[in-house]
């Protein structure tokens, strides 16, 4: 807006300071506020791909006004921070992450920063983008930006709201969130499976490694792999664990990059191994047409199925055309928690095909179903051996 605003300015400063450059002035102030706020909601309906987390099949008109509206994550101490909207206001009872409605003249963060401080009197740091939730009150459409936040300094006072309360991830959802505010919930919630996850391989690493190191489940499936890799083949193996399998395709003359995100299970593998077990989740990969093959056994069933699709497409960007990558889930139509606390995505053989047909570079070489003995109790898995099209464009970015 900065030309609007210099236009304006040397407009009056073209002239002398009588009463009708004052209404001029501030009538050129009002045309800039409304064309910010034009283009802010024209940048946001186009970059918008609406989405509906909580009524997928609810429409909304384009003509209908968005408010932008701000949210703040406030971790401490493994608690977040809920405020409950008070009688008489829209939305009365429901729960909601501190925030409030963005201004015209000011930024995302700047907002933030503004409402913690005036109606919980902290000041406090905005910290990386969360999120963003859009939701149609009927009434009114709003947009729900969320950032991650951290408390500086001041005591949270309950100005705007009726009632402040502090839970760890596990329990949001026993309040009533406002709709706006659920798939922020929901992702935390998340998160926090994700992270006790990590955590349980991380506590027992050495207990874990020794039940699976010798373990023969992926015998006949490992054969298969190996007849479709050529010689000195580079092969990824991702989630490695105990690096059992990792040691079996360097025993048959391939080359290893071995990943995992558990710092001791990554630690143990590079000894076993005896080379570096890089640390990393396999979201995080960012190679490109790198490996003729990507073997995931029994390690992407850690991925929620939020993110499983955008893991997908990282794993196929990092595997070569002609490619193979091999993956195996426990078989299931949910997610769930164990009493480990470990959390698993699972899948049917049609539920996975759906999710694979959005993969038109990936031909299904084998999906099946197979039992393996683990811990005396027969589980059945999923297996599902692919292959990347040659024909698939070089990727370069
Ligand atoms: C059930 S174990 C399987 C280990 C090994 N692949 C095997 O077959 O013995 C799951 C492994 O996946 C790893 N893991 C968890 N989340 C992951 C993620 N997001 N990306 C890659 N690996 C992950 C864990 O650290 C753990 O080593």
């Amino acid at each position: 807006m900065a030309p609007i605003r210099s236009v304006s300015l040397a407009f009056i400063a073209a002239r002398n300071s009588t009463l009708r450059d004052s209404c001029m002035l501030i009538f050129f102030s009002s045309i800039e506020k409304l064309l910010c706020y034009i283009i802010k909601d024209l940048i946001i309906s186009s970059s918008e791909q609406v989405r509906y987390h909580l009524h997928p099949r609810k429409k909304i008109g384009f003509s209908q006004h968005m408010l932008l509206v701000t949210a703040a994550i406030i971790e401490t101490n493994g608690l977040i921070l809920a405020a409950r909207r008070k009688p008489g206001c829209q939305l009365a009872g429901y729960w909601e992450f501190p925030g409030g409605k963005v201004e015209a003249d000011e930024t995302n963060e700047g907002c933030l920063a503004r409402e913690l401080s005036e109606e919980f009197g902290v000041q406090c740091k905005i910290g990386d983008f969360f999120g963003d939730s859009i939701y149609d009150y009927g009434t009114k459409r709003v947009r729900l930006l969320a950032y991650r936040v951290q408390h500086l300094s001041g005591t949270f006072q309950c100005r705007d709201h009726d009632r402040l309360c502090w839970l760890p991830a596990h329990e949001l959802l026993s309040l009533q969130w406002a709709p706006a505010d659920m798939p922020f919930v929901v992702k935390l919630q998340e998160e926090h499976q994700v992270t006790a996850t990590l955590a349980y391989y991380q506590d027992n690493a050495r207990e874990y490694i020794q039940e699976t190191i010798d373990l023969e489940f992926t015998g006949q499936i490992r054969q298969r792999f190996l007849a479709l890799l050529a010689p000195d083949s580079l092969v990824l193996d991702l989630g490695c664990g105990s690096g059992r399998d990792s040691r079996f395709f360097l025993e048959a003359g391939h080359r290893i990059v071995a990943v995992d995100p558990v710092d001791a299970i990554a630690e143990s593998a590079t000894e076993y191994l005896g080379q570096p077990v890089r640390v990393q989740k396999a979201e995080e990969l960012e190679e490109t047409n790198t490996y003729d093959g990507i073997w995931a056994c029994a390690s992407l069933l850690h991925i929620p199925r939020s993110r499983i699709e955008a893991t997908f497409t990282v794993i196929c960007k990092a595997l070569k055309p002609g490619g193979i990558w091999y993956m195996s889930f426990k078989r299931g139509e949910t997610e769930y928690q164990d009493y480990k606390q470990r959390f698993f995505n699972n899948y049917t053989i049609p539920l996975m095909e759906q999710v694979l047909r959005q993969y038109p570079q990936l031909s299904i070489i084998d999906i099946y179903e197979s039992p393996s003995l683990l811990r005396g109790k027969v589980q059945p898995w999923l297996n599902i051996l692919l292959k990347k099209s040659t024909q698939a464009p070089q990727i370069t970015g």
